[in-house]
């Protein structure tokens, strides 16, 4: 019989900067290990609370309702006794005195350098408080090794082997909320505003809100600018104004220097061009209101699913110590010590001035030089293999938040190359009818912020004798390409007119498709232009909601859209701590309510509980619909609580796009935007598909669209976050532990 495994005790801590989203990881770290039968401490006030011994037993429900919350519920800190090695000694014997020598370490670079170097000399230092009389002899043979997992909560993303550090979603909501209202005012005013964002030695906060905000410039550590930098820029300034650029934000990264490594502190940056444009700018230092605030859907999700992980690498007893990062949209086990020495390496590039090797360690997070093409209006370029084009650019299916900023990308990138860039207005009916127009540079300013699609979409999709006149268009135009930006109807328009080009030759044209739609139902792409916006305004609907039941005993059961595609309700569902989540993909019976009921029943009636969410995808059963199940709950709760049912409908595909699908919108379109001229160099008139698994981008044949679907409910046939419903569901519904 193999032998029971040693129940482990486990010590949570964060410590360092605090990060938005550090609660989620702390609440999935806790209730995960609680779920393995772990014994789990929480250690107050990072290091400090180690040293100092603020160590306490946490339960399941010590983790209720933190989630939602910025900052950390066990508090941080910078801790310098930690840093000597009678720090570490005193820390090591307060661990002992509960058994723990399994951490979770929640920090940023520092806090797990710290850990690093504790976990090596772990032997060390009990040896000494052996030798000390500290601890016992069986004490110090019980406890051979630390174990340490970390998980990066940093809102620099500064980290190495990850692409998203835990707080850098949230700080670029900060941000771009606050550079969208500077924007307005520098727009009334025509003025020039130098923005300050944090991140220390990391550009990647300035680099990603300059992109977000459509900002003229970003200076960042890593790619300094050239010595001239104040002409240059000022240059660059008044050739966007002569253009009618009216407002121009310039972001500073607090870290950034010259290519010599002197400072280029913002108020630098103002005097050059207050003493060179003839005209006062202004400055904003955001300062900390980047750390706070709740956390946004991602910081959520990436929390949990990294808290999770954590510790399941505890539990895996391989001894090396590791860290939790996000790469390829996976979480994945990486050694902390590999980890923390290439952090270092980035850093020291930075500071030896070697910026080359500096911008390769960082990866693909930083898009300075998309930013130049977005941001100046230049001379034309030549156009594709030496012949101007014209290309169309048209968005089709739902509005989805980020499309405009696709746009934006698209006309810039396609001027900038020297083609004739043509909108086609409200979707295919503007084919099928003539609507078309030419866009200048500046037609697309003020796009990058906006909601829905400024061209106009809808789900038209032409009929076999509506493709004749679709054909005329195309033909009166001379369009040479199509960028097509939506959901499923675009698939399926681009997909129509790869075929009819053999009945129409005017249509034997390139289409490339952008994924963009709140569903992110699109194959070959796992994150679609919106579903980012969609997802954090449940998410804040949600947190609403639950908070109007402060002191009611009620169940909200909420729907969502989505079509069948059940990603809003999931990750909805696991970023608001969702008892139960309803999704087509999975299905409902009877059995399973019945269930799910006791289960709520006994939360209310044994544990304490309050309150209950309950979220459903809006196809997720025909049978047992929203009402139906509502009744059902409501009529069997015995008394225990009532149920309030809300659908949050239309409003989710509205408002402001996140930084994420700003982001997202940019990459994408940049990407098909390369892939058509790709197509146009080579002579080839298939159409594609393309889309980021990860940080990758990836470009399919539309023909093998068909082989990646499910035609009747409109999904990719393998949907990457279906795995997560476990985790969700586990952390909300407390086991018989
Ligand atoms: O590392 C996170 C961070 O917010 C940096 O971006 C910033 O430089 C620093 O922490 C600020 O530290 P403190 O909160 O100690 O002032």
């Amino acid at each position: 019989m193999p032998s029971k495994p040693i129940k482990k005790t486990i010590g949570v801590m964060t410590s360092g900067g605090d990060a938005q989203g550090m609660n989620a990881a702390i609440r999935a770290a806790v209730r995960g290990a609680l779920i393995r039968e772990c014994d789990v401490y929480a250690i107050y006030e990072g290091y400090t609370g180690m040293v100092d011994n603020l160590i306490k037993p946490v339960q399941w429900e010590s983790v209720s309702s933190i989630m939602q919350h910025g900052g950390t519920a066990i508090g941080t800190a910078r801790c310098q006794r930690f840093r000597q090695f009678s720090g570490r000694l005193r820390a090591a014997e307060n661990l002992l005195k509960y058994g723990i020598d399994n951490l979770i370490v929640i920090g940023g670079d520092g806090s797990l350098s710290g850990a690093d170097v504790f976990a090596q000399e772990w032997p060390q230092i009990i040896d000494e408080l052996f030798k000390q009389g500290k601890i016992s002899a069986l004490k110090r043979k019980r406890h051979p090794e630390l174990r340490i997992v970390g998980i990066v909560g940093s809102i620099d993303n500064d980290m190495a082997n990850t692409d998203m550090t835990l707080g850098a979603d949230s700080a670029l909501h900060r941000i771009t909320g606050a550079i969208d209202a500077l924007s307005s005012t520098a727009h009334s005013h025509q003025r020039v505003f130098v923005v300050e964002v944090m991140g220390r030695n990391c550009g990647y906060l300035a680099s990603m809100s300059a992109i977000a905000t459509g900002a003229s410039y970003a200076f960042i550590p890593e790619s300094p600018p050239p010595d001239n930098w104040g002409q240059t820029l000022c240059r660059q300034l008044r050739t966007a104004r002569k253009a009618g650029r009216r407002d121009s934000i310039i972001i500073v990264a607090e870290g950034a220097t010259d290519r010599r490594g002197n400072p280029i502190s913002s108020s630098r940056v103002k005097e050059v061009l207050d003493q060179n444009m003839g005209m006062e700018s202004r400055l904003t230092i955001l300062g900390h209101v980047q750390r706070g605030g709740a956390p946004s859907a991602f910081d959520r999700y990436l929390g949990t699913a990294s808290g999770v992980a954590a510790v399941s690498e505890l539990l895996k007893n391989d001894g090396e110590s590791r860290i939790i990062v996000m790469k390829d949209n996976r979480i994945k086990a990486v050694s902390l010590r590999e980890t923390v020495a290439k952090t270092h390496a980035v850093a020291e590039a930075v500071k030896n001035c070697d910026f080359k090797q500096a911008m390769a360690l960082r990866g693909s997070g930083i898009m300075n030089s998309v930013l130049e093409t977005l941001s100046l209006p230049g001379a034309p370029g030549r156009g594709c293999a030496g012949k101007q084009r014209t290309l169309a650019l048209i968005t089709c299916g739902w509005p989805a938040p980020g499309m405009n900023n696709a746009l934006r990308t698209a006309v810039r990138l396609g001027l900038a190359q020297g083609c004739r860039m043509l909108g086609i207005k409200q979707g295919a009916e503007g084919l099928i009818n003539n609507d078309v127009h030419e866009f200048g540079w500046m037609d697309v300013e003020e796009w990058v912020a906006s909601g829905g699609s400024k061209l106009g979409a809808n789900r038209t999709i032409p009929n076999e004798e509506e493709f004749k006149t679709v054909a005329a268009t195309v033909k009166k135009h001379k369009i040479d390409g199509l960028l097509m930006i939506g959901g499923w109807t675009a698939y399926i328009i681009a997909e129509r007119i790869d075929r009819m080009g053999e009945i129409y030759p005017e249509l034997d044209i390139p289409v490339v498709c952008v994924p963009a739609s709140i569903n992110n139902n699109l194959p070959g792409s796992e994150l679609a232009i919106g579903a980012d916006t969609a997802l954090n305004t449940i998410v804040e609907a949600v947190d609403k909601i639950k908070n109007s039941a402060d002191t009611s005993r009620r169940v909200f059961m909420v729907e969502v859209m989505g079509r069948y595609c059940g990603y809003l309700a999931l990750m909805s569902g696991l970023a608001t701590g969702a008892e139960y989540i309803y999704l087509h993909e999975q299905g409902i019976d009877l059995k399973l309510l019945q269930e799910q009921l006791k289960k709520l029943t006994r939360g209310f009636k044994k544990e304490g509980r309050d309150i209950g969410l309950l979220i459903r995808n809006e196809k997720a059963s025909e049978a047992y619909t929203m009402d139906f199940i509502a009744q059902l709950f409501d009529a069997e709760s015995g008394g225990l609580f009532d149920v309030r049912k809300t659908i949050l409908g239309p409003m989710q595909q509205g408002g402001d796009p996140t930084p994420f699908d700003r982001i997202q919108g940019t990459r994408l379109a940049y990407d098909g935007m390369l892939q058509l001229f790709e197509k146009l160099k080579s002579g080839d008139k298939t159409s594609a598909f393309i889309g980021f698994c990860g940080s990758k981008s990836s470009v399919y044949p539309m023909r093998e669209l068909g082989s990646m679907v499910s035609r009747t409910h409109q999904r990719p046939s393998g949907q990457w976050w279906e795995s997560l419903v476990n985790i969700a569901t586990g952390l909300a519904i407390k086991p018989n532990i």
